[in-house]
């Protein structure tokens, strides 16, 4: 989810040189500060100083950085412009997309789940006309990981991104389109620029409401936000070591 511009960090990672092939860089893009400071406090990552800054002046986003086993660590619509500066200027070897979403439980999701997306698209970008239509719905298969769905044990479905929290009747129209099992407000963008780059880019997001449920999203969301983020953390975590000294035809 996209926050104001004070909840509006960029968690980063950069690395040293690790072997033949092997991941060395990895950026992190996360949203919401509450979705990044637990892995910032994991991976001991500190915020760049000023000097150190890599966003233009007036970049409402902050990077933090550090080695975890070799790897740093980046985080946020924001999420394509920052996705953007991050790749142009850390040059990554994959991006992790990590952060909260709304879950459909017609499709599996419940709280605290955490999924990788197996598919990107946007739910509200409506131009009906042919062609340009699919060009708005924005729809790509994201960076197969097969390898860590099967260690780490992930849900997978596909993921459905816009501007808004809730859910208005078109956006649902367009979410059952898209057959999507969880909902942010990120990922389609993260996925557009990393293509754009030809960076693998994957998809971490964990539910904190249930968007087909009987609770306000907003309310719901709140009342989740700091114990789903614990289970985000986790699994980033457990996603960050599972990459630590492979290539990414390993994943
Ligand atoms: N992030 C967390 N819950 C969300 C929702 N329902 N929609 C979009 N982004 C979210």
């Amino acid at each position: 989810m996209a926050p104001p511009s004070s909840e509006e960090p960029a968690a980063a990672a950069a690395a040293e040189p690790a072997g033949a092939g092997a991941i060395s860089k990895v950026l992190v893009v996360i949203a919401m500060q509450t979705e990044a400071l637990p892995l910032v406090t994991r991976f001991q990552l500190v915020e760049a100083a000023a000097d150190e800054s890599i966003f233009p002046k007036g970049a409402p986003w902050t990077r933090y950085h550090g080695d975890y086993k070799g790897l740093h660590s980046v985080g946020t619509v924001s999420a394509a412009l920052v996705t953007y500066a991050c790749i142009q200027l850390l040059k990554p070897d994959l991006i992790i997309n990590a952060g909260t979403a709304g879950g459909f439980k017609a499709r599996g999701a419940g709280i605290g789940d955490v999924f990788l997306a197996s598919d990107v698209a946007f739910h509200d970008r409506r131009i009906p006309i042919p062609v340009f239509d699919s060009y708005g719905v924005g729809a790509r298969k994201t960076f197969a990981t097969p390898n860590i769905v099967k260690e780490l044990n992930l849900k997978v479905g596909k993921l459905s991104t816009g501007d808004s929290l809730d859910m208005s009747p078109h956006d649902e129209t367009a979410i059952l389109s898209n057959e999507a099992t969880v909902k942010d407000m990120e990922g389609a963008a993260v996925a557009y620029v990393a293509d754009l780059f030809s960076t693998p880019a994957i998809f971490v997001k964990a539910v904190t409401d249930i968007v087909d449920g009987e609770k306000p999203t907003a309310e719901e969301f709140l009342q989740n936000l700091i114990s789903v983020t614990m289970a985000l953390d986790q699994a980033v975590m457990q996603v960050v070591d599972f990459i630590s000294g492979k290539c990414i035809s390993d994943l």
